[in-house]
């Protein structure tokens, strides 16, 4: 199944039935939609789009030790999960609540490579060089203590291993900084310092070997090599 297929699979996988927050990562409901366009300013071409990116540095077929922070509910990789039955996965989030959610769909998919762990991403409970892929979707921006989860997230890779994902940058688009900064900061989803597309490539390029950084609106999407 093509990496597309596995993201479309993620939309279907929630449907009509999706509760709130997976309907607006999948695109799937009404509501999920309406937020998509109105805050994001993206419709499901778009969405796709970033996914695709986000999720590049996981080749099919992947065989290696695989970390994902912040699992969140897991509805946008478990159906890639699903196809990579000889993988070692390990899926970590602060929220036991937010997990509990991604355990099911792994349950209900039948996936049984996965070890859910609760913990902290500015501390993360594995040896240097621990893993050969690192996948983080939509965290950076929650995360408190974002130099930390950037040290970590880099001290746990092994030499030469990917690190991928996406999270929110600023000045991708006007209506999104507004929404951020008026609704969701307030609310505690989102904690500020924020990258820009800029600033994240030149972070990255710093820190890592290889880094290919481009943004789809106000989602910065990232693959690094180590
Ligand atoms: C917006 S969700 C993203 C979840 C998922 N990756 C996705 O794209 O749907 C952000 C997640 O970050 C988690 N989180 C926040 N701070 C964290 C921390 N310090 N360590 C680990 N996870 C954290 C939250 O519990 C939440 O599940």
């Amino acid at each position: 199944m093509t990496r597309r297929e596995q993201i479309k699979n993620a939309y279907k996988m929630t449907g009509g039935q999706a509760n709130f927050y997976d309907g607006m990562m999948t695109y799937s409901t009404v509501l999920g939609k309406a937020i998509c366009r109105i805050v994001w300013n993206m419709d499901g071409k778009k969405n796709l789009q970033y996914l695709e990116k986000a999720l590049s540095g996981i080749p099919e077929n992947y065989v290696g030790k695989l970390l994902e922070v912040p699992v969140g509910t897991g509805v946008l990789t478990m159906p890639v999960y699903r196809d990579l039955p000889d993988a070692d996965i390990t899926c970590l989030d602060y929220s036991e609540k937010m997990m509990e959610s991604a355990e099911k769909k792994a349950e209900a998919a039948g996936i049984k490579n996965i070890t859910f762990l609760q913990g902290d991403v500015s501390a993360l409970p594995f040896d240097s060089g621990s893993f050969d892929i690192v996948v983080s979707l939509n965290g950076f921006h929650a995360f408190p203590d974002k130099e930390a989860a950037y040290r970590e997230t880099y001290r746990v890779l092994k030499p030469g291993g990917i690190f991928c994902g996406c999270f929110y940058v600023q000045v991708g688009h006007k209506r999104t900084d507004w929404f951020i900064r008026h609704l969701y900061e307030p609310a505690g989803f989102f904690t500020p310092p924020y990258e820009t597309e800029d600033s994240l490539r030149k972070r990255l390029s710093g820190m890592y070997r290889e880094a290919d950084v481009t943004a789809v609106e106000g989602i910065g999407c990232f693959c690094c090599r180590k």
